[in-house]
């Protein structure tokens, strides 16, 4: 692989997001290269001194006109693609990068053959890391050229992405791409700081650019319903060895040095405190593995929406996996982080129950809370020699 271009110096200018959601009350100046996007951290702002709109909207990233070429543009997107989210850090994907396009392929090597035999949560982590493409590609200055499924005779190819025409990258690219190393999964609950609705109402926009459908659950009753159908599906999970085994498989122990799975440092080691409780995957089995975290003041579930999609094919599931990382991105530059409770989409009955009682017909994809925390998480990632063929 070649290494990005030097960017230009940085210049700073007011975070806009062009989406409607306002502009910030106040701007740092900052101090960020470009590839290797720094992460801020609240540590640099009092408490104290915070509005709403969080710190990661406040401080901004500008590197100014990019004069890369298309290699080197190609070459940064698949960069960039290691940080999508994946179920249980699988990373489940390779890439190709020739001259004139990358081909994403899927990696069934990691695929989770018990709670995901059909891929689906395989599909919806590489649409993640195509959108992520797509996004760095476009922050390079380039159109994307992009065909999903390209070759029925080879169901693993993806999709390929080639640059098209030179564009200049609009605000909201700029504000999205900030966030590919940045976004993190969050494993308690959060904060009492509220979203804002608009932020919320720019989030059911984004995913329906995609082609999915994002539903805030408004009811508490509803909340409820899915909480208690996330406390049995675990429930079930944590009784059957199969499934348990390939959790542990991809649980890492403190200290370890592997680059894929879920650290130990990445979720608490109490269960979730929240009102309804949402339940945690069991990461430690029977260790005691978790951070200490602060659980006292991360008492709210947040707003709880649901990812879902009007078919359920593969083209569909690449489909949520790129509305999925729209929204994490976005909500992740306005200091909003998502949890995960994926479990019940993982049996079958109950996913059709879900699906026929509480999404109208649609496909459940993808169950998440969204909220506020000042804390950080770790997350890690194989170097890229270990994706590129
Ligand atoms: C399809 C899918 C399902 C996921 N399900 C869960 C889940 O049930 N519980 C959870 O804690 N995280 C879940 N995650 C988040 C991953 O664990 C997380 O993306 C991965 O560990 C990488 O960490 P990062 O998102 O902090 O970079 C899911 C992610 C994807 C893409």
């Amino acid at each position: 692989m070649r290494a990005p271009p030097e960017p230009p110096p940085s210049r700073c200018p007011a975070p806009d997001g062009g989406i409607g959601f306002g502009t910030p009350e106040r701007v740092l100046t900052c101090a960020f290269g470009a590839y290797g996007l720094a992460r801020a951290g609240p540590s640099a702002l009092t408490y104290a001194s915070l509005d709403v709109v969080s710190w990661r909207h406040i401080v901004s990233l500008e590197v100014g006109e990019m004069t890369a070429t298309t290699t080197h543009a190609l070459d940064a997107a698949v960069e960039a693609a290691r940080w999508a989210p994946s179920v249980h850090n699988t990373q489940p994907w390779s890439f190709a990068v020739s001259p004139e396009e990358i081909s994403l392929r899927a990696d069934t090597d990691r695929k989770l053959r018990v709670s995901d035999e059909g891929g689906r949560e395989l599909l919806i982590s590489c649409g993640a890391a195509l959108f992520t493409m797509r996004t760095a590609l476009r922050r390079a200055g380039f159109e994307q050229v992009v065909r999903i499924l390209p070759d029925p005779d080879k169901p693993a190819l993806l999709a390929t992405v080639r640059a098209g025409a030179a564009i200049e990258p609009d605000k909201r690219t700029r504000l999205l791409s900030a966030e590919i190393e940045r976004r993190r999964t969050h494993r308690a609950g959060f904060v009492g700081l509220p979203v804002p609705d608009r932020l919320i109402d720019a989030l059911v926009k984004d995913a329906a650019g995609e082609g999915a459908k994002l539903t805030p659950v408004r009811s508490p009753q509803a909340v409820e319903v899915l909480a208690s159908l996330t406390r049995a599906a675990q429930g079930v999970q944590s009784a059957d060895r199969r499934f348990s085994l390939e959790v542990i498989r991809w649980a890492r122990p403190p200290g370890s040095s592997r680059q894929d799975g879920v650290p130990a440092e990445g979720y608490p080691r109490e269960p979730v405190r929240t009102d309804p409780r949402f339940a945690q995957r069991d990461y430690a089995w029977r260790h005691d593995w978790g951070g200490e975290g602060d659980q006292s003041t991360q008492t709210s579930a947040g707003v709880v929406a649901m990812l879902t999609t009007s078919g359920d094919s593969r083209r569909d599931w690449i489909a949520a996996g790129e509305a999925l990382q729209r929204v994490l991105l976005h909500a992740s530059a306005y200091g909003v982080s998502a949890a995960f409770h994926t479990q019940v989409l993982e049996l079958g009955h109950l996913r059709e129950f879900l699906r026929q009682e509480l999404c109208s017909g649609e496909f459940p994809q993808m169950i998440m809370r969204l909220g506020i925390t000042f804390e950080d998480t770790n997350s890690v990632r194989r170097p890229l020699s270990d994706l590129t063929e």
